[in-house]
């Protein structure tokens, strides 16, 4: 693991904590995404080297829904930055930590993102994510 690349936090109106975080962190949004795969609207922020990720459901199927409901808004997960997300998914399947998808999804902010399962690290949602790049 890298760094921590992003917090990710759930909100359930996300225009409202898009103006939050703006006055708080003193910077605009730089970008906002809607991601198929999570069924969610995500928006970030940059503070120094470190982001903030905002996160709204679109269906009442999405993950951040569900979250919303059993917890109310909040941090949501802490994302790692990785260089070789699939050896990092074997490494930790190996470990005993429990991944979310076999594979890499396509995640918010051209990543490649894996999740782990909260109960085997002490109640916190942990996405690893690998950037996309180019060739
Ligand atoms: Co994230």
């Amino acid at each position: 693991m890298k760094k921590i690349e992003h917090v990710g936090i759930a909100v359930s109106d996300l225009n409202q904590a898009i103006d939050v975080y703006e006055k708080l962190l003193n910077t605009d949004c730089y970008k906002t995404e809607h991601v198929e795969s999570e069924q969610v609207k995500t928006a970030f922020f940059k503070s120094g080297e470190n982001k903030i990720e905002l996160l709204e459901a679109t269906s009442p199927d999405s993950p951040i829904a569900k979250f919303l409901a059993k917890k109310g808004e909040g941090v949501h997960h802490i994302a790692f930055e990785v260089d070789d997300i699939l050896a990092e998914m074997e490494r930790l399947h190996n470990e005993g930590f429990v991944l979310l998808s076999e594979s890499p999804k396509k995640g918010a902010d051209n990543k490649m993102v894996c999740f782990l399962h909260p109960k085997n690290t002490n109640g916190v949602l942990i996405e690893l994510c690998q950037e996309i790049k180019w060739l």
